[in-house]
């Protein structure tokens, strides 16, 4: 009897084994668009898994929400969404200047995830899917705002340093910029309102904005050197805390959101509206009809905005990902598997599975 229960968990187990195994192997083999639920059969706690692990990092240090939801957006705008942002190495995107908006606490919170998946279920998570639930559960920590993430990307195996300077939309971009910037990402230009509205949480280096300081330095008045389109009580402010020669190595930083910093919520427009946009891309909104339009209707209404900024995020989140066979799940978020390492994961469960039958 004590046999025959021992053979039938034996057999269970194998029999999960091969179901676990072939879904994967079925996973890997589905081309087309990502799927919410994408690892609902594969590793049904992926998703709550990663979200634990977002909350207990906010918990400790809440600058991990904003560094995740920028990390997301970097991501998705070099080389699509496919965890490229996340690779380590001497010129990959992480060395490149718009780094500056890259959390180290960030990039800890997704090898903390990755652990925690590849415990339960090796192999079967990739890193651009663990950011793109990490960048919702961050939304959900800071404003309540969530949505569905449909998943199913793969690791890419690449990261070019200059590639995040020519992709991301820089601080200094006018209204047509940031509009054929985000089209040329597949995103239309209230999109582009609506993801800038991320600038309500998080904070910024004196060099993204000092221009609008000093615009003339040979002109002693303070009123004179500031960017009209910026609030002088702003900008004065701002001047005291930030020198004409700031650099990209200065590690003074402000918040980019003066009315509700720590809130993920539509009252970045507000400041918009009231010249207290940190950036020259951000008063951009107000320079152009059909995006000002935009800005006075997501300020008018904070539920329409956070609905409308969840589908802007899935939306964002396909752009050019890798799927069914491209690409790879990664074991190490900071580095491309070596050769071949993916057909030994196979290997070492068949290896398992017959070890398990011959001790039968
Ligand atoms: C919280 O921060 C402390 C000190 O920085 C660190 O030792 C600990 O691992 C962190 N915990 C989590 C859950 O991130
Ligand atoms: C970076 O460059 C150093 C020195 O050239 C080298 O030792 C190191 O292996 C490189 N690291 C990576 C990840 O390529
Ligand atoms: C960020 O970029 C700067 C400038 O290229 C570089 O010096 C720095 O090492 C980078 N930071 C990281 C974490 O790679
Ligand atoms: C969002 O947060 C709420 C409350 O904190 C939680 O109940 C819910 O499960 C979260 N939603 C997602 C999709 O994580
Ligand atoms: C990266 O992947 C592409 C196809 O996805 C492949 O052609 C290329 O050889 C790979 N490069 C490296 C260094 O693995
Ligand atoms: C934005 O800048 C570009 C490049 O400098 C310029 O061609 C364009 O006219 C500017 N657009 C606006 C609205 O100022
Ligand atoms: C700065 O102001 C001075 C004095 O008004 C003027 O002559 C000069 O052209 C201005 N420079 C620029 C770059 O606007
Ligand atoms: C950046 O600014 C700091 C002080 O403001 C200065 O010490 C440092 O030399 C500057 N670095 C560069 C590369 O200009
Ligand atoms: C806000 O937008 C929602 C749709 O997203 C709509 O149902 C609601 O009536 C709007 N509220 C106001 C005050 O306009
Ligand atoms: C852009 O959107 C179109 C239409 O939705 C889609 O067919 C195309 O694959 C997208 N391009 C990328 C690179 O994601």
């Amino acid at each position: 009897m004590a046999n025959y229960n021992s053979l039938r968990t034996k057999l269970t187990t194998m029999l999960k084994l091969v179901v676990v195994l072939s879904l994967s192997l079925l996973a890997a083999g589905v081309n087309g668009e990502l799927n919410v639920g994408f690892y609902q059969n594969t590793c049904p706690n992926a998703e709550s898994l990663i979200q634990q692990a977002v909350s207990d990092a906010f918990a400790n240090n809440s600058g991990v929400a904003p560094g995740l939801l920028r990390m997301h957006f970097h991501d998705c705008f070099v080389r699509g969404c496919d965890g490229s942002v996340l690779l380590d190495g001497n010129d990959t995107e992480k060395t490149s200047i718009p780094n500056l908006s890259l959390r180290s606490v960030a990039f800890d919170l997704i090898d903390d995830a990755k652990t925690a998946v590849e415990k339960e279920c090796p192999g079967i998570v990739s890193c651009a899917d663990i950011l793109a639930f990490a960048a919702r559960d961050s939304a959900n920590l800071t404003g309540g705002v969530t949505w569905d993430v449909p998943a199913g990307r793969r690791d890419g195996n690449m990261s070019i340093a200059s590639e995040a300077l020519t992709n991301l939309p820089p601080p200094s971009f006018n209204a047509t910029q940031l509009v054929d910037r985000f089209k040329e990402k597949n995103l239309t230009a209230e999109e582009m309102v609506l993801l800038s509205g991320a600038h309500t949480l998080g904070r910024s280096h004196c060099v993204s904005f000092t221009k609008r300081l000093y615009q003339n330095t040979s002109i002693p008045d303070s009123a004179a050197q500031t960017d009209p389109t910026l609030s002088l009580a702003y900008a004065d402010l701002l001047r005291n805390l930030c020198p004409s020669n700031s650099n990209a190595t200065d590690t003074v930083t402000t918040l980019m959101d003066l009315i509700t910093p720590n809130t993920l919520d539509n009252k970045y427009y507000l400041g918009v509206m009231n010249n207290l946009g940190l950036f020259k891309s951000d008063q951009a909104l107000m320079t152009q009809d059909d995006l000002l339009a935009f800005v006075q209707e997501f300020n008018a209404n904070a539920t329409e905005w956070a609905t409308k900024f969840g589908a802007a995020m899935v939306q964002m989140g396909r752009f050019d990902v890798l799927e069914g066979t491209n690409g790879e799940i990664r074991t190490n978020c900071r580095a491309v598997n070596a050769a071949n390492s993916n057909s030994a994961t196979v290997k070492n469960l068949l290896i398992n599975m017959y070890r398990n039958y011959e001790e039968w």
